[in-house]
């Protein structure tokens, strides 16, 4: 298992506040299975705003001491970036990308994607990156027309759900939006978003669901293969779910046909 979104980072922003549970919440994802984490901390322009350097510093202290723990855990760094007019020169000037990735996790107001969402996210695009749109599933647009999640993957946009969502932790719209989205194929990861105010298990559970309604397929493409391709740079399609329809009807069966179909 990989998980592409959390806030893990000690005192950045509204995540972790504390060293010690941050280890804490490392070593549980290791237990439990997670074998690679993105740091994504809040990069919001006037907010949450700092240089790459600042974010290096407190990064690799995290990852010095989780390895003194022993803590076995692929550990890479990443931000989750509110997107705003000229967002681009903050990410090419502190390499706000997923690792050492095209991929850049992008949120925007929830209470509906801003009219200039496009025009803030085709500068990417057109640069080369790769955006996420993070828990696609609590933007009230989306949940008012979860089509629209579709449209945005058909412009070159990922989108990612969080697990949480799945579980009914942000209320039922929410989760049946998160749910629409996996059943019809319109969304390309899962992830915790986890702040650290509780352990570490909606990935876990999340994921059990996921094999338990769809199937294992699923599962693994959403957890692991889809974010595994962050690294590797294999490609992941913005369209995976083929329905088959046939492309004629079949003649219809007299009675005796049907009595033995
Ligand atoms: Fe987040």
């Amino acid at each position: 298992m990989i998980d592409i979104h959390t806030h893990l980072i000690p005192n950045i922003d509204d995540g972790s506040k504390d060293l010690q549970d941050s280890l804490k919440q490392l070593a549980k994802m290791a237990e439990g299975g997670v074998k690679r984490v993105y740091l994504t901390s809040h990069y919001f322009r006037g907010h949450y705003q700092y240089s790459r350097d600042e974010y290096d510093k407190r990064f690799n202290l995290l990852i010095e001491k989780a390895k003194e723990e022993k803590i076995n855990l692929d550990i890479q760094p990443g931000f989750e970036i509110f997107l705003q007019p000229d967002i681009i020169t903050d990410i090419q000037k502190n390499s706000l990308t997923l690792g050492n990735s095209p991929y850049v996790l992008i949120e925007s107001e929830l209470n509906g994607l801003p009219n200039d969402f496009y025009n803030n996210i085709y500068p990417l695009l057109r640069a080369g990156y790769k955006p996420i749109l993070a828990h696609a599933e609590r933007y009230v647009s989306i949940m008012r027309k979860p089509e629209r999640a579709e449209s945005l993957s058909h412009r070159n946009i990922y989108m990612q759900t969080n697990s949480g969502s799945l579980l009914g932790m942000y209320g039922e719209k929410v989760m049946k939006t998160a749910w629409t989205l996996v059943n019809n194929g319109w969304t390309h990861f899962i992830a915790s978003d986890d702040h650290v105010r509780g352990t570490y298990f909606a990935n876990f559970e999340a994921r059990a669901e996921v094999e338990r309604r769809i199937d294992h397929h699923t599962a693994h493409l959403l957890f692991h293969e889809y974010p595994e391709a962050i690294e590797t740079q294999d490609i992941i399609p913005y369209q995976y779910v083929h329905i088959y329809r046939p492309s004629h009807r079949h003649k219809r069966r007299n009675w005796l046909q049907r009595l033995f179909a």
